[in-house]
């Protein structure tokens, strides 16, 4: 039953993005969009780098405080994107 859930909050997610994905088609062409990237987009393509990604439910929410301040020096990372994977791992966990 809890596998259930990890599985219906990814695709959640999966719709969220596909969403998101679409309303960046609407922006005017001589417009820059300012692209934030997504908390779960920058855990993707940073958090798989070196070793198998950690499923969010592995860790609770202040032990990814704990790993995600110590990946941050690790994988070079700005404390804006730091914070928002840690913000969508305590979201998934
Ligand atoms: C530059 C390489 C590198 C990157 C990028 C990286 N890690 Fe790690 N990670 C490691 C190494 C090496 C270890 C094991 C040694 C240690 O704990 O410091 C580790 C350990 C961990 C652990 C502890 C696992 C355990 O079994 O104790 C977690 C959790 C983790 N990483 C999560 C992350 C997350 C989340 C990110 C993205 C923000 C990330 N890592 C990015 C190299 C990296």
């Amino acid at each position: 039953m809890f596998r259930k859930n990890i599985f219906t909050v990814k695709a959640g997610f999966s719709a969220l993005l596909l969403l998101m994905s679409t309303c960046s088609l609407a922006t005017p062409a001589n417009q820059t969009p300012v692209i934030k990237k997504s908390g779960v987009k920058l855990w993707a393509d940073n958090c798989a780098r070196c070793h198998n990604m950690r499923s969010p439910d592995s860790y609770s929410d202040a032990q990814w405080d704990v790993a995600v301040l110590h990946m941050r020096v690790r994988a070079n990372l700005a404390a804006d994107d730091a914070r928002a994977i840690v913000k969508y791992l305590k979201s998934a966990n």
